[in-house]
């Protein structure tokens, strides 16, 4: 019979660092997406090692990658651990996958219990993992879990529902996975963009850019990153407040552009108090072959109701097509609750083609 262990990575730097680490990597990725792609099957969604490692390296959120091998070395499940670092922060995020082939033989029952215990031995309380869904649309009744928002459910018959339901995991919210085939429609996209300027104006104005932010938006876009913590929907797992600086925003820019594609950020600045009010960003792949994937998008609540979720979407995609013209696709995750958002998309032509759930622990 199999012996099945876990091993903690110790996570290369960069793509150039120790061959043995760099391979461990090369493993963990490939087998993560393995697991991910047998369930949804959108192979857009795999990772590139380059693009996945700088994400590894947050300056003050490093990830704990952990493998599960069999006896003969092989790596037949990956998963990770993710913290914020600060004081009192109870909430952590877990992440695994057992590659198909080893499934149902208690790899991940291993896998979790081990990834459990350290987050026991961490003093975290609030535990939360996602597991992604095969697209089901907006389906209800028997055979699905409804999700407790009120929006959205998973298949009842899927592994990792079952899994997590076993273990004693509580299922909170769903996201679902929606994809914009480019180019998208230019009549669409003008109509839409016209509609929403003329909402917007003369209040408020766009700017974008590429990489680094001017430094004139910096402390903007750290405020916005932080509101994006509190004022995205989280149904009833509330995340705690992610506080950015100037400082960390840098750090992190930098940690980004090691990965070989271009962050494009859209952001709208309210005239009269000259601040930022809103943003999105697209994290734009250097080979046009692969897909662009669309971040965080955010309006601040106090300024919803002038179409700006709606200006920042049109831009992005304009921006993405005039500049990076190629892409086969935008790939973006909302909330199912958030129907400001998903109206936006949908007006555009994104079109759902899976789902996540999120799920939450408390202990
Ligand atoms: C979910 C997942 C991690 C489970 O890994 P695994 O190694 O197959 O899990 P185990 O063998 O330890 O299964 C433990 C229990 O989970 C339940 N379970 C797991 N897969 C199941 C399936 N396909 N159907 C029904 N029950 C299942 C069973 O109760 C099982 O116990 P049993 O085999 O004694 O009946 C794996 O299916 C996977 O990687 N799925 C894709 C990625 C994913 O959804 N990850 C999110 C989970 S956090």
């Amino acid at each position: 019979m199999t012996d099945y262990t876990v091993h903690e990575l110790d996570v290369p730097a960069t793509m150039d660092d120790d061959p043995e680490k760099v391979r461990a990597f090369l493993d963990w990725l490939r087998v993560s997406d393995a697991a991910e792609v047998d369930v949804h099957h959108l192979p857009e969604l795999s990772w590139k090692p380059e693009e996945y490692l700088p994400m590894c390296h947050e300056p003050e959120a490093p990830s704990r990658l952990f493998v599960v091998r069999t006896d003969d070395g092989s790596v037949v499940a990956a998963g990770s651990y993710d913290t914020k670092q600060a004081p009192g922060t109870p909430n952590c995020w877990l992440a695994m996958g057992v590659r198909p082939d080893h499934q149902r033989r208690g790899v991940g029952t291993l896998l979790a219990d081990h990834l459990e215990g350290v987050a026991r031995a961490d003093g975290r309380t609030q535990w939360k993992t996602y597991a992604v869904s095969r697209q089901v649309g907006p389906a209800s009744g028997p055979g699905y879990l409804p999700a407790p928002t009120g929006f959205g459910a998973v298949p009842e018959d899927e592994a990792g529902v079952r899994f997590l339901t076993g273990r004693g995991w509580r299922f909170g919210q769903v996201n679902r996975i929606s994809r914009l085939a480019l180019p998208a429609d230019p009549a669409v996209v003008r109509e839409l963009h016209d509609r929403a300027e003329a909402a917007a104006r003369p209040g408020y104005r766009v700017h974008s850019w590429t990489g680094r932010t001017p430094d004139e938006w910096l402390d903007g876009l750290a405020l916005l990153e932080t509101r994006m913590s509190t004022d995205a929907p989280e149904g009833d797992m509330e995340e705690p407040e992610d506080v950015w600086t100037a400082d960390r925003l840098r750090e992190h820019e930098e940690e980004l552009a090691r990965a070989p594609r271009t962050m494009l950020t859209v952001a709208v600045e309210h005239v009269e108090s000259a601040t930022l009010t809103g943003f999105t960003q697209l994290a734009v792949p250097n080979d046009p072959a692969r897909a662009v994937m669309q971040w965080d998008t955010l309006v601040l609540r106090e300024h919803r109701g002038h179409r700006l979720g709606w200006l920042l979407k049109v831009v992005g995609i304009e921006r993405v097509e005039q500049d990076f013209p190629g892409r086969p696709s935008i790939i973006t995750f909302n909330a199912e609750e958030n129907r400001p958002m998903l109206d936006v998309n949908e007006a555009v032509g994104f079109v759902g083609v899976g789902s996540e759930g999120i799920w939450e622990r408390r202990v």
